[in-house]
């Protein structure tokens, strides 16, 4: 399967998504201590990683896109470096070695096999105790309901046309995602849902930022049904 390259159709900093990049940073970043390091796997234009940065943490971030990893160069965080590397080819990442934390956010649902990129994280990137932060879209989001209700999709599994765009090969629930995370010997410590998305991106643009302050709040009550599914796992 031929992987899709969008960057040059798809800005990480401006497209509305950035709303869940930012909403699922701050949450991994509840789980950093000063000093610790980093590996993000699938780091884009490094977005995301300037909320991982900081504190005397050191992040490396790897990506297949060059355009966008110019771009996260380009923003000169402190102890960070980025590396070009493919997530389906993990065995030529080895010699980053192992961390505290490895942070895989919205980025598992385009590799060709989620499940060999987990275990090979596993092996050769963690020490005991190494967090695993997996975030993916959830097929069961509010606004995947409305869709449901509506005729547009017939199975809440279904790939929309945008995400065919953006090379989404498969959406996982997070049951999905605790079973792909068991099957690599990550042990699951927390789930939570990342921001509340009653319609598409594009009707949630034109709302002002409170209400979408509100949407990031309001995910606790309905915490199964959040845009997305962010897991933490533990590594023994
Ligand atoms: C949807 S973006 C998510 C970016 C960021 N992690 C976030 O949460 O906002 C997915 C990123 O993963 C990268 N990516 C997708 N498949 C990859 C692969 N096989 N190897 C390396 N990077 C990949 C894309 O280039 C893109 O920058």
């Amino acid at each position: 399967m031929t992987a899709i390259d969008y960057t040059a159709i798809y800005d990480p900093d401006r497209d509305f998504d950035a709303r869940y990049t930012r909403a699922t940073g701050r949450r991994v970043g509840r789980w950093l201590h000063p000093h610790e390091s980093v590996l993000e796997l699938g780091c884009a234009t490094g977005l995301m990683t300037t909320l991982l940065a900081g504190d005397g943490r050191r992040v490396t971030g790897v990506d297949r896109s060059p355009e966008y990893l110019a771009r996260a160069e380009a923003r000169a965080l402190p102890r960070c470096e980025f590396v070009a590397g493919d997530l389906d080819d993990l065995a030529a990442l080895e010699r980053l070695g192992r961390f505290h934390h490895v942070v895989l956010t919205n980025v598992l649902h385009e590799v060709a096999d989620p499940e060999a990129v987990l275990r090979r994280v596993a092996q050769a990137h963690v020490v005991p105790g190494t967090l695993v932060h997996v975030s993916l879209q959830n097929p069961r989001s509010l606004h995947r309901l409305v869709a449901l209700e509506m005729g547009l999709i017939h199975d809440l599994h279904d790939v929309a046309e945008r995400g065919e765009r953006f090379g989404t090969k498969r959406l996982m629930d997070a049951r999905d995602m605790a079973a792909l995370g068991h099957s690599a010997g990550l042990r699951e410590i927390a789930r939570e849902g990342v921001f509340l998305k009653p319609l598409p991106n594009d009707a949630l643009e034109a709302l002002p930022d409170e209400v979408l302050d509100g949407l990031e709040g309001a995910v606790r009550h309905l915490p199964e049904h959040g845009a997305l599914n962010l897991l933490t796992f533990r590594a023994g």
